[in-house]
């Protein structure tokens, strides 16, 4: 049973969608019709969710009728079925207030000449692009047409097959993707490549030519990788992600090509969900940290297998670091795994306790039973659930079965907060950053020649009343050319009410739409009347450049 969706699968279950499209940059909106195949059926309705749709007519039905409009779940879009029906036929447009979908004026992308589309699905935007049974408990495969304007092209997650796309593997609806604009294709290695817009592809190819290696680590440890393609997308700054785990096509954030390779662990992230994720799903959005938390745990060991267990220990101490801050500004009921949505859009779910949580009770798992029977367990996890969307209670299930130990699993699933028996990420590296720290404190030159960007934002973040001219002077974070790092240093600006970083904040706030980014520095800058000032003032701005998820976010936190 799934609360965010109005679709009754129980009853009816689509199988398979059939989508045709023409994309309207003229109007910012799709505009054709979805097939919907199904196991034909006597049951007298098919209902599925939509939300801002405009249904022109629907064939080889009896009629349809659109319910009232719920702010979350959208509008019931109920179908009569005839007798014996198997399919029907949705012709439909969208509107420009599509949560799914971001249309972006030509000023908005890298080449500045051409409009840019792109769709972001999870958790439940899908219904707002496409009537059907929105809920990550259906899977269904499909194919799709889509007609862009000559000299524009159109990708979609899946595979492409001539004129159109296709997915054979069932996915659950949060997995359809689709984007268009001045696109270019490199090819990366041999099952992989990059799409971008011109003036990005190189710089891209160059930051994610590790990709087939990361592939390669993956299939050592948890079997092969089951989709044909893996290739990326780089989206213009405006995605609201760092990415998105679109099947056979991962949606990517601009702000992650630092030149050096050092945010690839965001990669690794999204080629893991190949297998956590869209291989074995999270059967409702209450169950997201199956999907996140396995798949940070997964990351981390790609980074170790391809990149050396050093830098994954950074990141695993970086990851751990930033859990305990966020989760300290969370109710309780948002520092368990099992989320209780009841009332609420599973977007709000989406803190760092799935993900760092999730993945650090995998790591407790791993230290308890040891990394080879741990491994063994989690390739047969993806094998025994492979193509199937699952509970928290049907992993407890196989897991106990499985491997059963004396970690308090109620206590980490039910419970808030990190059990006090928890793997304990560390690294020696920071300890020496700690160490260089202190000595600046005190006067010193240090030696930084050699530091990576985990060490920096490390250094950033051991700072207590941060003498921020002299860090600034010393070591230029107000020019970095690095998002992480400068998110970093101008989140500590804000707070310092340091003013010589303040044109730097505002062209960043008014270029980026990262969520992750514009979250924490607009909760910053509304903490004092100055702030809220400038915030507010900034995201008159800035806010049509955000996409309307981060428009929700950034709203709520401005009001
Ligand atoms: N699937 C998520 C993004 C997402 C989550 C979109 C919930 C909508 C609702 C993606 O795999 C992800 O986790 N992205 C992270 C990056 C990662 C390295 C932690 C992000 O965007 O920051
Ligand atoms: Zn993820």
């Amino acid at each position: 049973m799934d609360i965010h969706s109005w679709s009754q699968p129980e009853l009816v279950r689509v199988r398979h969608l059939e989508l045709d499209l023409d994309v309207r940059f003229d109007r910012k909106i799709l505009e054709g019709s979805v097939t919907l195949h199904f196991d034909p059926t006597t049951e007298p309705q098919l209902v599925l969710d939509t939300r801002d749709l405009e249904i022109h007519s629907v064939e080889n039905a009896a009629g349809f009728e659109l319910g009232a409009r719920d702010p979350i779940l959208g509008s019931p879009l109920r179908i009569r079925l005839s007798p014996g029906a198997g399919w029907v036929r949705v012709r439909y447009s969208t509107t420009p207030a599509a949560t799914g979908l971001q249309w972006l004026d030509p000023p908005q992308t890298a080449g500045k000449r051409y409009p840019f589309l792109y769709s972001q699905s999870q958790a439940i935007h899908a219904r707002s692009w496409i009537p059907l049974q929105d809920s990550p408990g259906v899977r269904i495969t499909f194919e799709g047409r889509v007609r862009v304007p000559s000299g524009l092209h159109a990708v979609m997650a899946a595979e492409r097959a001539g004129e159109h796309f296709r997915m054979q593997h069932p996915v659950p609806s949060y997995l359809i993707a689709l984007a268009a604009g001045d696109l270019e294709f490199r090819p990366l290695g041999e099952r992989s490549g990059v799409f971008a817009e011109p003036a990005l592809l190189d710089a891209a190819a160059r930051e994610f030519a590790d990709t087939e290696a990361m592939m390669r680590a993956v299939e050592e440890m948890y079997g092969p990788y089951r989709w044909g393609r893996y290739d990326l997308l780089v989206l213009p700054p405006s995605f609201p992600f760092g990415g998105m785990e679109n099947p056979c096509l991962t949606f990517a954030t601009p702000t992650i090509l630092a030149g050096d390779k050092s945010l690839v662990s965001l990669v690794a992230h999204e080629l893991a969900h190949s297998w956590s994720g869209n291989l074995v799903t999270n059967a409702t959005w209450s169950d997201f940290w199956l999907n996140e938390g396995f798949t940070v745990y997964l990351e981390r060991r790609i980074i170790e297998k391809v990149y050396g267990p050093a830098r994954e220990q950074m990141e695993a101490s970086l990851g751990r670091r930033e859990l305990d801050r966020e989760m300290a500004s969370l109710p309780e009921a948002d520092r368990v795994l099992h989320l209780n949505l009841e009332a609420r859009d599973p977007d709000d779910g989406c803190t760092l306790v799935p993900y760092e949580k999730g993945a650090l009770l995998l790591r407790t798992i791993e230290r308890e039973v040891g990394r080879e029977r741990f491994d063994a367990f989690l390739r047969s996890y993806f094998d025994h659930f492979a193509f199937q969307s699952i509970t928290t209670a049907d992993f407890l299930d196989y897991l106990r079965r499985e491997l059963p130990t004396a970690i308090p699993l109620e206590d980490w699933i039910f419970k808030p907060g990190v059990p006090p028996d928890a793997a304990d990420p560390h690294s020696g590296a920071f300890a020496l950053v700690e160490a260089a720290a202190t000595r600046w404190r005190q006067g010193h030159a240090i030696e930084t020649g050699h530091w990576t960007t985990q060490e920096w934002l490390h250094f950033l973040r051991v700072q207590e009343n941060p003498e921020m001219a002299r860090l600034d002077r010393d070591f230029h974070f107000s020019q970095t050319g690095n998002s992480e790092i400068l998110h970093q240093w101008l989140l500590m600006s804000v707070r310092a009410q340091y003013e010589p970083a303040y044109p730097a904040l505002e062209h960043f706030l008014c270029t980026v739409g990262r969520r992750k980014f514009l979250k924490p520095i607009y909760t910053e800058l509304m903490k004092t009347s100055e702030g809220r000032e400038r915030a507010r003032r900034i995201y008159r701005h800035a806010r049509a450049g955000y996409h309307h998820i981060a428009q929700a976010t950034i709203d709520a936190l401005t009001a």
